[in-house]
């Protein structure tokens, strides 16, 4: 019977219409879309483009449905919901859509799905660290499953801002500073949320943001101006979003920066010229949070109806919670300022989305009460999670071989802010994750030793604290354990949005702990907790092991314990670089060279008085419980001709008693060219376990694509002239060959 009255429902919306203008077969996209439009008021098409806020617009009570939103929803004035989560509340203000609008045009809910929803995997930044994309992507396809099954049918990810200062917070949500490898990310996520078909109840429609170069801020300051050339732009900060766009991402979120005097909110040259007219991007854009009226305060809009006039005429499709669009849409068009024909096309992006989502059929996307609770924390995603932590976690130091750990060890002190913390765990953006679902270090500890280990706890201190006053009682528990694992960091509010830091250094009074337990002389093993790249020479120096482990999510405290006592092996490397100072920032691998390149003695070299220029760990840096030696690295040609390709091969030898899973990096330099690059660019890593005395033969097939650099006049090309060709564990520690490309 639902069935039935649901297909009555679709037949008078979408068949029974008028064919507007659409030169589209019936029954294909374009031609349901034109035919809908044409009964559609000016204001109803407006209101396609409005997204509003569930928090804001019902914000006495988060369950039940403020008046005036449902109003404006029965009156078709609003396109989408954001932040309204759970099946049984979506279900209920679809509901008002579908039954109590005249077009009964279905909502699209958003909601900001970063790295997990209830099952909530480590931040973006560590994800990135498994250098993994398919295993990247099936953590997406877990949220998007979760996601799908409680009623949301879109989320805000995936971010792929390239990110060069660690400053920026929101370093935490991205693939790090590399563009070859965030664009593979990137496409990872898109297909993982994305999965075969919109049309799928599993699936979630994503949304690659920021366009454009929000990672690009001055000062590392959240929100700051960009002020970037067209090169830095397309070599550094667009590739993630073509590979998204190529990989089918349905929405682009545009960014609050301004690039060159431009927000990017009304920004032509990025949403027309690039996104739409090069990339031939067909899905909708969407402005970040209240973007378009804060073209007010850059001094770009003089009014919230002026910007609403340059973000529609620029190409943003759809307003979050701006306000503005709602506001003064209708009268920019009555007035005749803004052609009806701009407007229409922006609807006509959203009303394909939720078409394409399937929508128009199934308004609640398969979502029920009944499937959001089989869905979420199943066990197989809790187990996903906990590999994907396992493989994010970076081993930064080993001295000695202190790591892993024995699990008969008579005692061990488990110390720090965040050893037992369920909060921070989970790190910024965490979906509808609870700190009551998450393992805390400390209790993966207690969960992996045998029973008859002593587990001595203390906090030591807070992240932030100021004061010593309690170091008493971690130093007692350090004192009287055979080993310590001090974990240190930063809350996850200290990472995200609006959470910019202009120091890189363990926040509060941590690095004293550190020092009064390293005054023990005890085994210590620091387990670092954050989301970017710190700046800790003294632990690098003073700490016998350290263990980068991000916010690693809900299955974090196991999958530390996992790694800290030999069931897994450290696997992950970083993939932005830590600076020994926050001086150095932004420091990042891919650098140019300049004309006088850092010689450390020399005086007249791009170089510091007072502190090193070369970072604390390089990008692409990581441990294992074994060692690698590279060995015979072999073009399969010195030289090529323009459009040929290229074999590469090397041996990886595994020099210690354990097996190790090695993320083999080539990175290649252009030493001549009509202008300059960078000293390396990443173009390709393979992942290869090797068992310890034995040796792999790894081999890369480089394409012309991977040789090709933007020239003079911006175009995609491979120059004729030398080239470096460099492999190794990471970008620093390389063997390197020499090739030359000849023309035709
Ligand atoms: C602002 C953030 O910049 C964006 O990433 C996010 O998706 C929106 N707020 C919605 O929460």
């Amino acid at each position: 019977m639902r069935t039935c009255m649901r297909l009555i429902q679709v037949l008078l919306v979408v068949s029974i219409v008028p064919v507007a203008r659409s030169g589209d077969p019936p029954g294909s996209l374009n031609h349901r879309v034109d035919s809908l439009m044409a009964l559609m008021t000016l204001e109803e098409k407006a209101g396609q483009l409005v997204q509003v806020d569930f928090r804001s617009a019902s914000p006495a009570d988060p369950v039940t449905l403020h008046p005036d939103l449902e109003r404006r929803i029965r009156e078709g004035r609003i396109g989408s919901v954001m932040n309204a989560v759970g099946a049984d509340l979506t279900r209920r203000i679809q509901a008002f859509a579908v039954q109590g609008s005249r077009r009964k045009i279905p909502l699209v809910f958003g909601l900001d799905v970063i790295h997990g929803f209830r099952t909530v995997f480590p931040i973006p930044l560590g994800e990135a660290s498994t250098w993994d994309p398919e295993l990247i992507m099936k953590a997406s396809r877990v949220a998007a499953l979760e996601a799908a099954a409680a009623g949301i049918h879109w989320t805000f990810a995936p971010m792929v801002d390239i990110a060069r200062d660690p400053r920026w917070g929101r370093i935490a949500e991205g693939a790090g500073e590399d563009p070859y490898l965030g664009s593979l990310m990137a496409a990872a996520r898109v297909r993982g949320f994305q999965g075969d078909t919109l049309a799928s109840p599993n699936s979630l429609m994503a949304c690659a943001k920021h366009f454009a170069a929000y990672g690009g801020a001055e000062g590392g300051r959240d929100y700051n101006t960009v002020d970037i050339s067209e090169r830095t732009l397309r070599e550094t900060y667009l590739p993630p979003f073509e590979a998204a766009v190529k990989a089918g991402v349905g929405t682009v979120m545009c960014s609050f920066n301004e690039i060159g005097g431009i927000p990017c909110a009304a920004n032509e040259h990025l949403l027309r010229e690039i996104l739409r007219q090069e990339w031939g991007f067909d899905g909708f854009v969407v402005s970040d949070w209240d973007a378009i009226p804060e073209m007010q305060p850059h001094g770009f809009a003089g009014s919230p109806e002026e910007a609403a006039y340059l973000a529609l005429r620029a190409g943003v499709d759809m307003d979050m919670e701006g306000g503005a669009y709602e506001a003064h849409l209708v009268s920019l068009v009555r007035s005749g300022r803004l052609p009806e024909e701009t407007l229409d096309s922006a609807v006509r992006h959203v009303l394909r989305a939720k078409f394409a989502l399937g929508l128009f059929d199934d308004p609640y996307h398969g979502a029920s009460a009944d499937r959001e609770r089989r869905a979420i924390l199943a066990p197989s995603h809790r187990a996903l999670a906990r590999e994907v932590a396992g493989k994010s976690l970076v081993l930064l130091k080993n001295a000695g071989g202190l790591l892993p750990l024995r699990k008969d060890l008579q005692s061990v002190a488990v110390i720090g802010p965040l050893a037992d913390d369920g909060e921070s765990i989970l790190g910024p953006w965490s979906g509808a994750g609870r700190s009551a679902d998450a393992v805390p270090v400390l209790e993966g500890i207690r969960r992996k030793v045998a029973a008859s280990t002593k587990i001595l706890y203390a906090r030591g201190c807070g992240v932030a604290d100021t004061s010593t006053s309690s170091f008493s009682g971690a130093l007692a528990a350090a004192a009287g354990a055979d080993a310590v694992v001090m974990v240190v960091g930063e809350e996850s509010g200290m990472s995200g949005e609006a959470a910019s830091r202009s120091t890189l250094g363990l926040p509060g009074v941590q690095e004293q702990l550190f020092e009064a337990v390293l005054r023990l002389h005890k085994p210590l093993v620091v387990v670092l907790m954050n989301g970017r790249p710190l700046a800790i020479p003294r632990l690098q120096e003073a700490a016998p092991a350290i263990l980068e482990a991000w916010f690693p999510g809900v299955e974090g405290g196991d999958a530390v314990a996992d790694v800290l006592f030999g069931d897994r092996d450290p696997s992950g490397k970083i993939t932005a670089t830590f600076p020994f100072s926050v001086g150095q920032v932004p420091l990042y691998y891919n650098h140019k060279n300049t004309g006088r390149p850092t010689i450390d003695t020399v005086k007249y070299t791009s170089r510091y008085l007072d502190g090193p220029t070369s970072p604390l760990y390089p990008f692409g840096y990581g441990l294992h419980y074994t060692s690698f030696a590279y060995q015979s690295l072999k073009l399969g040609a010195t030289r090529i001709r323009k459009s040929e390709g290229l074999r590469v091969s090397v041996d990886l030898h595994n020099t210690g008693s354990r097996a190790g899973e090695e993320t083999v990096q080539l990175y290649i330099r252009d030493l001549s060219g009509s202008v300059t690059h960078p000293v390396k660019e990443l173009k390709a890593f393979r992942k290869v376990r090797v068992e310890p005395g034995r040796t792999e033969n790894v081999q890369f097939q480089l394409t012309p694509e991977s040789l090709a650099l933007y020239d003079r006049g911006m175009r995609k090309v491979v120059e004729p002239g030398l080239f470096e060709v460099m492999v190794g564990g990471n970008s620093k520690d390389l063997l390197t060959a020499t090739l030359e490309v000849t023309a035709e």
